[in-house]
């Protein structure tokens, strides 16, 4: 398989029409697509269909559900009707609410079974933000990979981890799905401090899949963005 093929393109649009264009174009590259609130809110869930249909095989559903067990397991189960590759919840929504997902997924045969993600700490947080507002004692590290072991403890097959956190989270939870978001170019600034890393070495740490957005959505000619992205395996891009 080409390296390219870990990479999920996030259909960060509102446009059904923007989306299938894209997918027409990346899927013949890509492993996967990322669907979020953009696009489910407007068309609903019926648009993963729409998305199927224009060569979207694997569908990321990534709504990041946070509520109570009962009415979190009803969400999986209708994202489990519309055979989604994988999706997310929250892992602060505790270990009660991930059991219920956990339970409901299984309730449906292997095929069906959505790979179920955990989102620790958003990337948008900070230590400040954390401590001084949402009243954590852990540094932002710790309390990801406290938060990424909880949920595969719970029985979650994976989590989301920024670049920065991956060997970390990989060391935290041993075996398991990791889906790193946050991914720049080798070439692009290496001075921010917005926790982004290159593909190659998120990779090298242990993610299992990648995800990109606006540097593919934009994109007319995938395999060259994919090689600028040193994501592009040339031998395997079949
Ligand atoms: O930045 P880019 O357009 O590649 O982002 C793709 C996806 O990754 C978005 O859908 C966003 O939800 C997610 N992302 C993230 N954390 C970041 C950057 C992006 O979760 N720091």
């Amino acid at each position: 398989m080409g390296i390219q093929r870990k990479v999920i393109c996030a259909l960060d649009t509102s446009s059904v029409a923007d989306a299938v264009d894209a997918i027409r174009r990346l899927s013949p590259y890509v492993g996967g697509f990322k669907v979020g609130h953009a696009l489910t809110l407007p068309h609903g869930l019926g648009v993963i269909e729409t998305l199927r249909e224009a060569g979207a095989q694997r569908i990321f559903l990534d709504l990041k559900f946070h509520d109570i067990p009962n009415s979190v397991a009803l969400a999986v189960r209708e994202a489990t009707r519309h055979g989604v590759w994988m999706m997310t919840l929250h892992a602060s929504g505790g270990p009660a609410m991930m059991t219920a997902a956990v339970e409901e997924a299984r309730t449906h045969s292997e095929e069906l079974q959505p790979i179920l993600l955990a989102v620790s700490v958003l990337t948008s947080l900070n230590q400040h933000i954390l401590t001084d507002h949402l009243g954590t004692n852990r540094s932002v590290p710790e309390h990801m990979a406290y938060l990424s072991k909880l949920a595969v403890d719970c029985g979650m097959d994976g989590v989301v981890s920024s670049p920065e956190e991956v060997k970390d989270i990989r060391k935290a939870i041993g075996h398991g799905v990791v889906v790193t978001p946050g991914i720049r170019r080798p070439d692009q600034s290496t001075h921010d401090h917005s926790r982004t890393g290159t593909g190659q070495q998120a990779i090298a740490d242990g993610a299992d899949y990648l995800v990109i957005g606006r540097g593919l959505m934009a994109s007319d000619d995938p395999a060259r963005t994919l090689a600028d992205y040193e994501l592009y395996d040339v031998a395997g891009s079949h």
